[in-house]
């Protein structure tokens, strides 16, 4: 995408079909780009082709696999690759996971951003090209009732850094970017934790939604500033209802 130019350009975002996905589809499909939206049920993503027209295309299919991760790069060669697929955990304390519930995480959110990241410089995407992968405020503090989704949302911002340090190296001119949204109520995800946390609170578990909600169309116009202003050259950057600020 040379000179940050997201009018035509084709983006290609993971976990589009609700929530900051659905968001991120939105803004980026508005600002001019032809948008792939990629989730596993088919039905909402043709709701979302329905409200924005023949410029969003519905693709269903697991993102976590890593064949699905080689063919759709193969065939969209996006300029903006936006790694938001993302499984909700369960909503317990550290002794009430198996070692099958505490590592969903790693299993989609780090595996996903692993063989997109990687099919990403193998390709290798054009010069100019932008991948943001989502993160999570959690990566900072932790999230003691999600099991291992922060450490999971940790690995994706290394993961990001890494991949960033190998374009440079091998000057592909690939950027790559991590967001790490605060939690918010407004996705089914984010509605589950905050319930949990406000549930927990009496117990002595911190309330984990200061300030004002976070919502998708917020999420959705930072993404689309995050690829398309000069200067917005951070490795990562932390996402608040009041913007996005970096992280160094
Ligand atoms: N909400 C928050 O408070 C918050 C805060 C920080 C970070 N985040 C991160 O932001 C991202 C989006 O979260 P959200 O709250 O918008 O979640 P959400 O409302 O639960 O939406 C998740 C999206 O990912 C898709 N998805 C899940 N697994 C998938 C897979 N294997 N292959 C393809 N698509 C898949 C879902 O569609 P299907 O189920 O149909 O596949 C859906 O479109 C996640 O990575 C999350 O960890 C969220």
């Amino acid at each position: 995408m040379p000179g940050n130019e997201i009018v035509g350009a084709t983006a290609l975002v993971t976990g589009a079909s609700r929530g900051f996905g659905r968001g991120i589809a939105a803004a980026l499909s508005k600002a001019g780009a032809r948008v792939a939206g990629v989730a596993r049920d088919r039905g909402p993503l043709e709701e979302l082709r329905a409200q924005l027209g023949g410029s969003f295309t519905a693709v269903a299919a697991d993102a976590a696999d890593p064949v699905v991760a080689g063919q759709l790069i193969d065939k969209y060669h996006p300029g903006v690759l936006v790694l938001n697929a993302g499984a909700t955990p369960l909503p317990r304390p550290v002794q009430h996971h198996t070692w099958q519930t505490f590592s969903r995480n790693w299993d989609t959110d780090v595996a996903h951003v692993f063989h997109w990241v990687r099919e990403a410089l193998l390709a290798p995407l054009e010069p100019g090209s932008a991948v943001v992968t989502l993160s999570s405020g959690a990566a900072l503090r932790g999230s003691p009732l999600s099991g291992g989704y922060a450490g999971a949302k940790a690995a994706i911002r290394f993961l990001t850094a890494y991949a960033a340090e190998e374009s440079q190296r091998a000057a592909l001119g690939i950027r790559f970017v991590s967001v790490l949204p605060q939690l918010t109520a407004a996705t089914a995800l984010g509605a589950v934790f905050a319930a949990a946390y406000a549930a927990r609170q009496g117990a002595g578990g911190a309330p984990r939604t200061d300030g004002p909600a976070l919502t998708p169309e917020q999420v959705g116009q930072a993404i689309t500033d995050l690829v398309t202003r000069p200067g917005m050259d951070q490795d990562a950057y932390l996402l608040t209802a009041t913007g996005l600020a970096p992280l160094t």
